[in-house]
């Protein structure tokens, strides 16, 4: 599904990712750990091409991505983003937040009107039963606590009936209770509808409850590639070499 061999990215004469080589296969549920300026934000950024590349060769979906038009389209039309301060537009309903998840297989004439087709809209209410938010659709989205919003932006990432979703730290503002619940509507994601999910977080304890295979990430290089069960304080020691790990109840409101 995604296959990334010697992705380099350099800013300037600063090396944030040195000789990535990852293969993730449809539908696995893969967490991204490491400290903070490990790289584990450019590694997303240039999986989807937000960051250019500046050497290596990153396949999704089976298409060599590259920075032309078309193959841009493609990729964002394949790949959705999950953000860690949500990016839902606050004054609209949650419904229409949602529904902007579909506006790439949409034509923009409607889109502009704010007129969605009913097969969009059945298709949007879908997504927000799937994270059981469906009797908050015509609220505005500013009235949702943190948790709830991050679960209209899940429910936006499916609207688009992607392949491949990225979360860059979908869970570092949320409560305990509240991440857990976020990330199994992730895993249910990759486990019921196949999505390649690739999540970055900082806390060990969560990646090892959800995640299916875990990429450790130290200063742009991968340390560590394997199981949560192969996660031991020697593997924990080389991610974290300054022992910054953060646990669960550390968390930021
Ligand atoms: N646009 C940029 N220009 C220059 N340097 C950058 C840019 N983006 C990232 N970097 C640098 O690359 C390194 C990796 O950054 P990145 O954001 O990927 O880290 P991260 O692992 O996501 O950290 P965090 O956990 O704090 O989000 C950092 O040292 C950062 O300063
Ligand atoms: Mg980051």
């Amino acid at each position: 599904m995604i296959k990334i061999q010697g992705l380099t990215k350099r800013y300037g004469s600063f090396t944030a990712l040195s000789d990535i080589n990852l293969s993730v296969a449809q539908g696995e549920f893969l967490v991204v750990l490491g400290p903070s300026g490990a790289g584990k934000s450019t590694l997303l950024r240039c999986i989807n091409r937000l960051a250019e590349p500046t050497s290596g060769e990153i396949t999704v979906c089976g298409q060599i991505s590259s920075s032309d038009s078309s193959s841009l389209r493609k990729l964002r039309c394949n790949v959705a983003m999950i953000f860690q301060h949500y990016n839902v537009v606050p004054r609209l309903t949650v419904l229409k937040n949602v529904l902007t998840g579909r506006l790439g297989s949409m034509p923009s004439i409607l889109s502009w009107f704010q007129i969605f087709p009913k097969a969009d809209i059945d298709i949007a209410r879908q997504c927000l039963r799937r994270v059981e938010l469906v009797d908050k659709a015509k609220l505005r989205t500013d009235t949702l606590s943190g948790g709830q919003k991050q679960r209209v932006g899940i429910a936006r990432a499916l609207a688009q009936n992607p392949k491949v979703i990225l979360a860059d730290e979908p869970v570092a503002s949320l409560d305990p209770k509240t991440s857990r619940t976020v990330l199994n509507y992730l895993k249910q994601a990759s486990d019921e509808l196949g999505i390649t999910v690739i999540c970055n977080l900082h806390q060990v304890d969560y990646a090892k409850e959800f995640a299916q295979r875990i990429v450790g990430v130290s200063a742009g290089r991968i340390v560590y590639d394997g199981p949560p069960e192969g996660l031991t304080e020697d593997i924990l020691q080389l991610i974290y070499p300054d022992g910054e790990s953060e646990e669960e109840q550390s968390f930021a409101a």
